[in-house]
Order: structure tokens, then C-alpha cells, then sequence
């Protein structure tokens, strides 16, 4: 069965998709790296450790991460994700926090199964960056990459041409794009194919704890603001292609992300036919009926 490690800052989005990925039954997730972003990187540890004992899944190790991106400080979007990074409550985590941080975990599980680990970047990739500076050639042992950022040829959501993960930390970006390796990227044009509408959210009820679980943070986060009419799947979509490809077709580019200035964290097409598969045409019907299937969603 395919491993996956997430590398995540949740974050509402975050929490869909790594409830997706427990849902599935194709997956193993062997553990969640965090990462600062959405909330503070404190506040996505709370979340994440919270979020997987909630599911009754404590033995799915949460490891801490960069609270800081490479240069700088972390923006944060705490309007999209409310102030505790997730819509609803969940009690306290109990469980003994990993003595190994991110990094470290990332480079033994790499090391010690090589070719058989993807890993799930939703998150800026501070992370990564890390692992690639501190263990180089560590990247290459991953089965793949899969990484929700950027905006390609494309309007941003935190400022006009950048997406939010890359704009946190941009050097990061570049250098896990420099390595050169194949990745999967959903950049913010691929995202704006799929939302799911108000009405859709409150159409359905879940067989499965997780499935409503989902659904109530989908729910309350539409609560929170009656203007909201649609919620854009960002690390949804992500996680779906980990698990099915075939939810989108790609395209294959060379990438570079501005490291400084006015453009900084936009990312740019530097060549075609490049180790970039980029996400192109998203099938939102086939996302949909495969997160439906894997959280037990159904007409309420
Ligand atoms: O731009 C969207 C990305 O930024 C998502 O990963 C969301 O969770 C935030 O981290
Ligand atoms: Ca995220």
C-alpha cells in the first residue's frame, strides 16, 4: 500500500485533505510533518495532533517543523481559517509529542525506505527546503512529490500574482523546485476548477465519523461568514491526486519561484517539457465522487 507523509499547516483545507487521506482505503499515512502557514506553527501542531486523536488514529506520529520560513516570518491566514486554524473545537491532544522533529523524521523514513514514501506538501515548504539543506539528495528518495502551490499564469490569493504557500516562503519553494526532481504540482489555477457550494454543503450528511467530522468543519466554515457562498478545495485537490492521478491531467513544465522583491513567491514558467507535471484540467464530478465515496457523503 502507497506510504504518504503530509507536510501540512492546518488550516481548514489541511484538515479536509488529511481526513481524506484516513478515509481512503489505498493509503497509509505514516505520519504528518507540520509546518507555520495558515496559523502559527504552534497552533497547526495543536491542530494536527488534535485532529488525528479526535479520529481515534494517535499512533499516526505528528512531528514539529519550521515555525519560520528560511528568510523572514510567516504571513498567516487566519481570515480563510478562522483564529484557531480549524472551525470547530477539538479537545486537547494527550498524546507525547515526537522528541524528532520534522526533519529529522523525514530524512530516516526517506533513508530507510527509499522510492516507497510520497510526500504531501500543502503547506509552505520551509520543510522540505530544510530536509534538502540538511540531508541533501533526500528529496530523490521520495516514491514522488506532490505539492498544492503557486500560481501559474494565473491571478494569487495572497497578493496579486502569488499564492499563498510559495509567498510564505519563497526560498523554499525555489530551492525544492531547483532540485529538479518530478513533482506534482495543483497551483491556484487548478484549485479555481473546483469549489464546493454552500448548498452542496449543507445537501449532505456522512455514514462515518470522519465523513462528518469533515463535513462540520466544511460546514461551520461557511458559518462563520454568510457572504461565503463557495469553498475552494485547495489541499483537497492535492490529496485526491496523490491518491487517484486520474483526477486531473498535467502538464509538463520548468518552474522557478521569485525568491525577493515585489514578485516575491510568484512562480514562473521557465521552459515546457520540464520535471513539473502541473496540473491542468481538474475533473471536479470524479473529485467529488471519489471524496464522497472515501467519507461516506450522501444526499442529507
Ligand atoms: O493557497 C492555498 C494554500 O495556502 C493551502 O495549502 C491553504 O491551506 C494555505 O496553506
Ligand atoms: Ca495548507
Amino acid at each position: 500500500m502507497p506510504r504518504i507523509i503530509i507536510d501540512t499547516d492546518p488550516g481548514v483545507d489541511d484538515a479536509i485533505a488529511i481526513l481524506m487521506a484516513l478515509a481512503a482505503p489505498s493509503v497509509e499515512v505514516v505520519g504528518c510533518t507540520v509546518v507555520g502557514g495558515n496559523v502559527s506553527h504552534a497552533r497547526a501542531l495543536r491542530n494536527a495532533r488534535a485532529l488525528l486523536e479526535f479520529v481515534g488514529r494517535p499512533e499516526i506520529p505528528v512531528h514539529r517543523g519550521s515555525s519560520r520560513p528560511l528568510h523572514g516570518k510567516f504571513a498567516s491566514a487566519r481570515n480563510f481559517h478562522s483564529g484557531s486554524g480549524l472551525t470547530r473545537r477539538l479537545p486537547e491532544p494527550s498524546v507525547k509529542l515526537p522528541s524528532q522533529g520534522a526533519v529529522d523524521f523525514l530524512a530516516g523514513q526517506l533513508s530507510e525506505n527509499p522510492g516507497e514514501t510520497t510526500l504531501v506538501a500543502i503547506g509552505p515548504l520551509t520543510n522540505l527546503a530544510r530536509l534538502e539543506r540538511q540531508y541533501p539528495g533526500s528529496l530523490a528518495r521520495a516514491a514522488s512529490l506532490v505539492i498544492m502551490g503557486g500560481a501559474v499564469d494565473s491571478s494569487g490569493n495572497i497578493m496579486p500574482q502569488a499564492e499563498f504557500n510559495f509567498y510564505c516562503d519563497p526560498l523554499a519553494a525555489h530551492e525544492v523546485m531547483a532540485v529538479g526532481l518530478p513533482v506534482t504540482l495543483v497551483d491556484l489555477a487548478a484549485c479555481r476548477q473546483v469549489a464546493m457550494s454552500r448548498e452542496m454543503a449543507f445537501s449532505l450528511k456522512s455514514r462515518t465519523p470522519l465523513g462528518r467530522l469533515a463535513l462540520q468543519i466544511i460546514q461551520n466554515w461557511f458559518k462563520v461568514d454568510e457572504q461565503r457562498e463557495n469553498m475552494l478545495f485547495y489541499d483537497q485537490i492535492a490529496m485526491a491526486a496523490t491518491i487517484c492521478p486520474d483526477v486531473m491531467t498535467t502538464r509538463q513544465v520548468s518552474l522557478d519561484i521569485e525568491v525577493e522583491g515585489p514578485e516575491a513567491g510568484v512562480s514562473k514558467v521557465t521552459a515546457g517539457g520540464g520535471p513539473a507535471a502541473l496540473a491542468d484540467e481538474v475533473d471536479a464530478e470524479r473529485l467529488f465522487t471519489l471524496t464522497s465515496q472515501w467519507l461516506g457523503w450522501d444526499a442529507a
